[in-house]
């Protein structure tokens, strides 16, 4: 298959976790002799700083015309000090969000046995967790009509949805219930929230086309307690913009680290996908970002394009790492010398020869091999 893919590394960590990304899309496409061709843009604060808007057209159009993206992170402290910056990284990834009608946010969240000591909550409960937030994505608060008074007293933020916004997220949530546990949970607001409200009526009116789906309703803060407690419950997430940040974030705590954590954007004409951590700025250049979130997003990616196998091989491969203990310090409780492009040069090596763990592979990974 043909790929051009649009690379947008973005600020802080992005950079570093997305060359690893790329690092594995490269081997694949030389393994199973495919065309992946990659071009690279600005955005976020390293937009800003060259071009002085977040996202530039050319950015957008270099998107438009990709098959798909590739997205790291956006931040920058800078912007952080400055809640009243007019101009700020944010907006390069609400902007690509809304141009390009990214309007479901798929986030898988999977507990790794291996990784079942790092998660402060109990082994006996997050084992086996298995769920997936849909996310909406280009609605409700985050998009609606703002206003900021000229006294600088009051200030508003408007939630708004539409059937059609509520619609075109639940049917692939929905759909992706069908071919999971058929277990589907609404969250919303709705003892308050008229928007809350809308989306409890046309979901249970669409609940109807999907008879083997089960369908629970839960207020957000209800789920935010569930999610900890017992989190085995739940398969899908259907959430709407502004709860499904805060909650799928959350979540992150079930799987023991952010920096694990992928996830698709998608549209009906185009697709990004992206780690959900951010620019992680502290980090940046210190060698110390996990790039597993970046990698499985890429795994994410060729799933989109129906390449299972392919995307397989990635997640086969970032399951050895954590196996073996190829990851970076978030996750490491066994070597502190492991970067993040060592973990990349790892899945690179493992997609190429999958059939070579032994243990002088990991050595050699490790640097302590004795036969080169
Ligand atoms: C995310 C991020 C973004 C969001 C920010 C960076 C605008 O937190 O993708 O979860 O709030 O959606
Ligand atoms: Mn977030």
């Amino acid at each position: 298959m043909k790929l051009h893919i649009a690379v947008l590394p973005g600020d802080g960590i992005g950079p570093e976790v997305i060359a690893q990304a790329v690092k594995a899309l490269k081997s694949i496409a030389t393994v199973y002799d495919h065309i992946f061709t990659f071009e690279y843009g600005l955005v976020g604060a390293a937009a800003i700083n060259k071009t002085g808007i977040a996202l530039p057209e050319e950015t957008l159009a270099l998107c438009k015309k990709a098959d798909t993206i590739l997205f790291g992170a956006i931040g920058s402290p800078k912007y952080e000090n400055d809640p009243e910056a007019k101009i700020r990284p944010e907006q390069g990834l609400l902007g690509l969000r809304k141009e390009l009608d990214l309007h479901t946010n798929i986030r898988p969240v999977v507990a790794y046995e291996d990784l079942s000591n790092k998660s402060p909550l109990r082994k006996k409960w997050i084992k086996d967790v298995n769920l997936c937030f849909y996310r909406e994505l280009t609605g409700g608060i985050y998009f609606g009509e703002k206003t900021f008074s000229e006294d600088g007293n009051t200030a508003t933020d408007t939630c708004t949805y539409t059937r059609n916004e509520i619609e075109r997220v639940a049917h692939r949530a929905f759909k992706a219930a069908q071919s999971r546990k058929h277990k589907l949970t609404l969250v919303d607001k709705a003892n308050v929230l008229a928007s809350s409200k809308l989306w409890r009526k046309i979901i249970k009116e669409i609940a109807i086309q999907y008879p083997d789906v089960a369908v629970n309703y839960l207020y957000v803060d209800q789920v935010a307690m569930q999610l900890i407690l017992n989190p085995k419950q739940f398969d899908i997430i259907l959430i709407e913009n502004m709860f499904g940040d805060i909650i799928s974030e959350e979540a992150s705590v079930i799987v023991g680290s952010i920096g694990l954590l992928a996830s698709a954007s998608i549209g009906d004409k185009y697709s990004m996908f992206e780690p959900i951590h951010g620019a992680y700025y502290k980090a940046t250049d210190r060698g110390i970002a996990n790039p597993i979130a970046a990698i499985l997003s890429a795994a994410m990616l060729l799933e989109h394009f129906d390449l299972y196998e392919e995307a397989n091989l990635i997640k086969k491969a970032v399951d050895k790492s954590l196996q073996l203990q190829i990851t970076t310090p978030d996750l490491n409780t066994k070597y502190d010398n492991i970067s993040t492009s060592k973990v990349g040069d790892f899945i690179e090596d493992f997609i190429n020869n999958p059939e070579e763990t032994n243990l002088n592979f990991t050595n050699i990974h490790l640097g302590q091999s004795t036969i080169i």
